[in-house]
Order: structure tokens, then sequence, then C-alpha cells
């Protein structure tokens, strides 16, 4: 049977895309490096389960994305079509929790490198928005 998929009342993400400056001052390397961070505490996370043996691949899809997203290169959508996150988030079942610890795992991966304290903030703001998008389960 197919399973009920949650629609969050706070809808799709509003509000500006992230400011390009971040990407410029950050760079593709660090935003490359902050995403293999991320996927080294996913892998001791609870969320592991979800997701593919080899994460390298992950870390590389996720970065291109969050590349993208920053005004950088259109590499997720050259490499994999239309971004459609939510659709593409489906298959797994991401409830509250998933997301909080999706969240955690990236806020440590952020704390681990220098990056200018408003242009973090501006970084968690909009994961916080997005991921609120992915969720699909109560
Ligand atoms: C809310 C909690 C989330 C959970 C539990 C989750 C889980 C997953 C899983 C299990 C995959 C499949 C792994 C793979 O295809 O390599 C995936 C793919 C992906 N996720 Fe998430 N995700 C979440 C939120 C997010 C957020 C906030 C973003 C972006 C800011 C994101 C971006 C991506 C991208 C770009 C992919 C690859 C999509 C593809 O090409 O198939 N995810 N996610």
């Amino acid at each position: 049977m197919e399973r009920e998929i949650y629609i969050p009342e706070s809808g799709p993400p509003q509000g500006p895309p992230l400011s390009k400056e971040i990407f410029l001052e950050m760079g593709e390397e660090k935003i490359r490096l902050i995403c293999d961070k991320f996927y080294e505490n996913v892998k001791v996370s609870e969320i592991i389960s979800m997701y593919p043996e080899d994460l390298n691949f992950s870390a590389e899809k996720l970065a291109d994305f969050l590349i993208q997203v920053m005004g950088g290169p259109s590499y997720f959508i050259k490499k994999h079509g239309p971004p459609r996150m939510r659709a593409r988030h489906f298959p797994f079942i991401i409830d509250e929790k998933a997301r909080r610890v999706w969240l955690s795992c990236f806020k440590k991966a952020l704390s681990e490198f220098e990056i200018k304290e408003n242009h973090k903030s501006e970084i968690w703001n909009f994961l916080e928005t997005f991921s609120a998008w992915m969720v699909n389960s109560k």
C-alpha cells in the first residue's frame, strides 16, 4: 500500500536565495569539505540506515546542490536535472526527528570550519527552512 505522505504546513521554502557573497567568500573547496564532514557525522548517526553504502556520491550531490543554491555553477541541474528536492526525498521516511538529526550533523560540520558568523547564520537559516520542507512523515 502507498504510504501517506505528510505535507508540512509551512509549505515550500520562501524568501530570498542565499547571497552569492557567501559562495564567493567560502569557495567551492570549502563547501565540498563541509559536505564530506557532514557525511562523516551522518555515518555515525541514527539516520545512516537511509543512506547508500557509498557516501562519497551523496556528499558530491549535496555539495553540487548547495553550490548551485549559493549562486555558484549549476552542477546539480547539469548532472541530475531539475532539483525537485522534496520529491527526491519521497523514497525516504523523513519525520521531524530525522530532520533534527540531519540538522545536527550539519551544524557539527559547520562548526569545524572558519566561516564568517553572518554567513554561517544565513546558511543555517536556509537549512532549517529547507529541511522542514523535506519532512514527509508525521
Ligand atoms: C530533513 C532531513 C533530511 C534527510 C533525512 C535526508 C536524507 C537523504 C537521503 C537518505 C538521501 C539519499 C542519498 C543519496 O541520494 O545519495 C538524500 C539525498 C539528497 N539530499 Fe537529503 N535529506 C534531508 C534533508 C536535506 C536537505 C535540507 C538538503 C539540502 C539542503 C538535502 C539535499 C539532498 C540532495 C542534494 C540529495 C541528492 C538527491 C539526488 O540526486 O537524488 N537533503 N537525502
